[in-house]
């Protein structure tokens, strides 16, 4: 069996997204192993599980580094530091530079609370009511230096309701982000996939329930 692939996950707040990263890791069977949460917050609530399940945490705080690509070269240290494969973006509120991006090109990627390309960027929920749309999701895509773009992994829709607020859509939305996400990395590490132009294919069957998620193959 291949090595696990050395997986770290990069937070910047509640982790809900890493913590389901996590225990899908537990499987000694999933081909990804998470060794590293990164965080640009100390405070980040999210830091506190990860410490809990004894995996490393490291904390690289983007406010004492003059610009960008310091803060992204001292945590490209501790990246290399841990032997890292593959980098998980979950809730990363920062937006990373084309040299850092390149450095990980096929191994950096993201989760998005909306089904890309509608809704990039912040406030996806509210965005998504006022529009009035009727069907609303997430997406798994590989990082490429514009924000909120690059091939598309995977997707979960869930249905708009009459009753929706903003919170109550996010919360289903981030239930369907915590299954896509554990699903699309174990098609990364697997080696599973290959992306020509903006399409990603897949090679054998995936994990991902078909119902309003849409995988790859
Ligand atoms: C999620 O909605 C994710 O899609 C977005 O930021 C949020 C992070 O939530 N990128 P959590 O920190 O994983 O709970």
């Amino acid at each position: 069996m291949n090595q696990r692939k050395r997986t770290a996950v990069l937070i910047s707040g509640r982790g809900s997204n890493m913590r389901a990263l996590v225990e899908r890791a537990q499987d000694p069977s999933y081909p990804a192993e998470i060794v590293l949460v990164l965080s640009n917050r100390a405070d980040a609530e999210g830091l506190r599980f990860a410490a809990e399940k004894k995996i490393a945490c490291a904390v690289t705080d983007h406010k004492i580094y003059a610009g960008r690509e310091e803060f992204e070269r001292s945590m490209q240290r501790l990246l290399e530091l841990h032997r890292i494969e593959l980098i998980c973006l979950a809730g990363f509120m920062r937006i990373l530079t084309p040299w850092f991006v390149s450095q990980w090109e096929g191994r950096l990627i993201n989760i998005h609370p909306a089904l890309l390309p509608s809704y990039r960027g912040l406030d996806t929920h509210a965005r998504a009511l006022a529009d009035g749309v009727k069907i609303h999701g997430c997406t798994v895509h590989f990082v490429v230096p514009a924000m909120d773009e690059g091939p598309i992994i995977a997707q979960a829709a869930v249905a708009v309701l009459d009753s929706d607020t903003p919170d109550s859509l996010a919360a289903r939305v981030l239930a369907e982000e915590h299954e896509i996400y554990p699903a699309a990395l174990a098609l990364v590490a697997g080696g599973r996939l290959r992306v020509k132009g903006s399409r990603v294919y897949s090679e054998g069957s995936s994990s991902l329930p078909p119902a309003l998620r849409v995988p790859v193959c």
